[in-house]
């Protein structure tokens, strides 16, 4: 089996949660803030394209101990059996902290240094300033194309695993899905396209399963698991007509742009409803998954007094009582949620809808799918600036 690593994006635990929900062998992995290292036999092209949490995956191609790690050591295991030629290497360092960041800085010179010495013509490709070698950067410069390399030293502990990136996140592909549709809502709120990936792969969602977005707006979570899943039958409903177009819209531009074939229209279906009324629509125990992002309440100018976030917060919780009731006798045996709970910042305060106490008392068992590896978390996804922190939720149906 081969030894992997991943390189995490913004949201570590949430990448991680993604990663062994996904790959439920994966057993013991080395763990690193923002990386992990596990054996797993897997197609690297299809991980990278179904994981939303991960911007850079590949082999370690060897674990040196720390003291065996030089330079010249690291670069004898490029250049893929050839003695010599040319090549662009790239090279970052993960480690947990940055005081072992700095004892590795010199490390791409003097590798770019050993290689030169060996007769090879070498390019190194910086990150800008002290940043990783963005995955855009590798792919730019075609790092992943032998003998070039994208070397990733990963440190943990009394080990260095040298890693060579295979693949690489396709920023351009998740762009156009965020930024090219022709329908967005920017008032209502729109989840970031990774966010709503992560949030269907966290459902583990089966060929034979229904999916269903009570609060679809403008269909972010139903594109991506049209993407990510082989479900039959993806359900989108929403209040307002107007969100109900959109998605149906941003679906058919799935096609225009041919990211999904046509056949692939018959497994939406789409609702005009009210989360309260969608027993007249769907029959009792005909849904596995609920994947959705609710109403968020008003926009926040971040100048709102605590009082005023409280009552929105309160507003939020009671339609997710509401709805949890509601959506109850329409969820099969084990079904299961994932589901985003906002927390609002009021100047030093973090204020939570108090439903995400109740979940137990409405018949949902939260589950984190972390809880081997750090018990206490709680998985949430938030961008500077934001005075929102989305907050992920996974639910089982007692
Ligand atoms: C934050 S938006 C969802 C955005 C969506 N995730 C997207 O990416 O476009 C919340 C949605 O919930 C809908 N909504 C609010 N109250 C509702 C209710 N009682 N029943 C059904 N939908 C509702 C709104 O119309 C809005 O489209």
């Amino acid at each position: 089996m081969s030894l992997n690593f991943t390189i995490f994006g913004n949201h570590p635990s949430l990448s991680l949660a993604e990663l062994l929900t996904c790959y439920p062998a994966i057993k013991k992995p080395v763990l690193g803030h923002n990386f992990a290292i596990f054996e797993q036999d897997w197609e690297p092209d299809a991980a990278m394209n179904l994981l939303g949490g991960t911007v850079k995956l590949g082999r370690i191609i060897k674990t040196l101990s720390i003291s065996d790690a030089s330079p010249q050591a690291v670069a004898d295991l490029m250049g893929q059996g050839q003695e010599t030629g040319a090549l662009d290497f790239g090279c970052t360092i993960y480690a947990n902290s940055q005081k072992t960041r700095l004892k590795y800085k010199n490390y791409p010179i003097q590798i770019k240094k050993a290689l030169r010495a060996k007769g090879w013509s070498v390019r190194w490709v910086t990150g800008k300033g002290q940043d990783d070698l963005s995955p855009a950067a590798v792919a730019k410069c075609r790092l992943t194309t032998p003998p070039n390399t994208d070397l990733c030293l990963l440190i943990s502990q009394d080990k260095v695993f040298v890693g060579r990136t295979e693949q690489v996140q396709n920023a351009d592909a998740w762009s156009l899905r965020d930024y090219g549709r022709p329908f967005r809502n920017d008032k209502a709120g729109m989840l970031p396209p990774k966010l709503a990936r992560i949030m269907v792969n966290l459902a583990g969602i089966k060929k034979s399963d229904t999916l269903l977005d009570p609060f679809c707006g403008s269909g972010t979570i139903l594109m991506e698991a049209a993407l990510a899943t082989k479900s039959e039958r993806l359900i989108g409903s929403d209040i307002e007509e107007k969100q109900i177009h959109d998605s149906l819209k941003n679906t058919e531009w799935l096609i225009k742009e041919k990211i999904l074939h046509r056949e692939e229209l018959s497994r939406f279906k789409f609702i005009i409803s009210d989360v309260k009324q969608l027993a007249k629509h769907l029959p009792v125990k005909s849904i596995n998954c609920v994947v959705s992002e609710g109403w968020l309440g008003p926009p926040l100018h971040g100048h709102e007094n605590a009082r005023e976030v409280k009552k929105n917060a309160e507003k939020i919780s009671d339609l997710w009582q509401k709805t949890l009731s509601h959506l109850k006798p329409l969820l099969k045996k084990n079904a299961r949620l994932v589901i985003i709970m906002p927390s609002f910042k009021a100047g030093k305060e973090i204020i939570t809808p108090s439903v995400v106490h109740e979940f137990s008392d409405l018949g949902f068992k939260v589950i984190n799918p972390i809880a081997d590896y750090n018990p206490q978390t709680i998985l949430y996804y938030e961008r500077a600036g934001q005075h929102l922190r989305r907050n992920i939720f996974v639910l089982n149906k007692n």
